[in-house]
């Protein structure tokens, strides 16, 4: 299969037989996710094979996505990471402001969040089924503590992969006029989504499981209708990222 075709069958899958991924295998995954850009090089993250059985049932309840996290193949932390350049910094004797700011905490997810990709399109390569796992930010604190997290450093997501059993039909994407445009920003524009609605209504009319009646404008209103996991912010902060400037 060519790669955009790969990429075009991307589904989240959630429903894994229990075999665990092979060390060979898992290298390929990690060789994968070093191998993405990075901002100047930085390389700002690290990932946490997460073999400890009660640890992962912890981050499986913790992200309530429990099945699926607690059977899949393995799982995977994707840590934002600048505790590396810390010690360098400390060993120069040099001040560790500037790992703090907000530039450098994007930085970090940028680089971080690239290496996951990576490693999930490898893992479909190989035919397994991957779900990334936002959940874990639902108790960063206890996330941290499980993880032995040091200062600046921010889990950002789980990843689920392993051998699929159920596979989801894929969802209809945004229209390709829809997401992009030429030179500037079509500030009238990105509204006709009319059809993409509709496309979007079909898929959860008729998805094989969850079926729900709505709309992708109506899930984004309901979705931002209230503030998200409002404690990431204080969290971020306590790891030493101070974002100012
Ligand atoms: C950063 C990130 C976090 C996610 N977190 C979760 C999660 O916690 N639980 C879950 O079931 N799916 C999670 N997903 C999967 C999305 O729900 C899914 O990608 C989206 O609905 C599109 O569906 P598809 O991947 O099947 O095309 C996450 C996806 C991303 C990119």
């Amino acid at each position: 299969m060519d790669l955009l075709n790969q990429m075009q069958h991307h589904v989240s899958v959630r429903d894994f037989e229990a075999t665990s991924l092979s060390d060979e295998v898992k290298t390929k995954l990690f060789q994968a996710a070093q191998s993405g850009s990075s901002s100047n090089f930085v390389q700002a993250f690290t990932i946490l094979d997460i073999k400890d059985r009660l640890v992962r049932n912890e981050l499986a309840d913790i992200s309530q996505s429990a099945a699926y996290v607690k059977k899949s193949g393995g799982f995977f932390v994707f840590v934002a990471d600048l505790n590396r350049q810390a010690q360098i910094l400390k060993a120069n004797h040099q001040s560790l402001a500037p790992l703090k700011n907000l530039e450098s905490f994007l930085v970090a997810t940028v680089d971080t969040t690239i290496a996951a990709q990576n490693m999930a399109l490898m893992a479909e390569s190989m035919g397994l089924g991957i779900c990334y796992i936002g959940g874990i930010r639902n108790n960063l604190a206890r996330v941290a503590e499980l993880l032995n997290l040091p200062a600046l450093t921010v889990p950002l997501f789980g990843m689920t992969i392993g051998i699929p059993t159920v596979k989801n039909g894929v969802k209809p994407r945004l229209p390709l006029n829809q997401f992009t445009a030429v030179d500037q920003y079509p500030r009238a524009g990105f509204t006709e989504l009319k059809d993409y609605d509709q496309a979007v209504h079909q898929y959860y009319l008729h998805r094989s499981s969850h079926q729900k009646d709505t709309t992708w404008t109506q899930t984004q209103a309901t979705f931002f209708a209230e503030l998200r996991r409002p404690k990431v912010a204080q969290f971020v902060k306590k790891q030493g990222f101070e974002l100012v400037k």
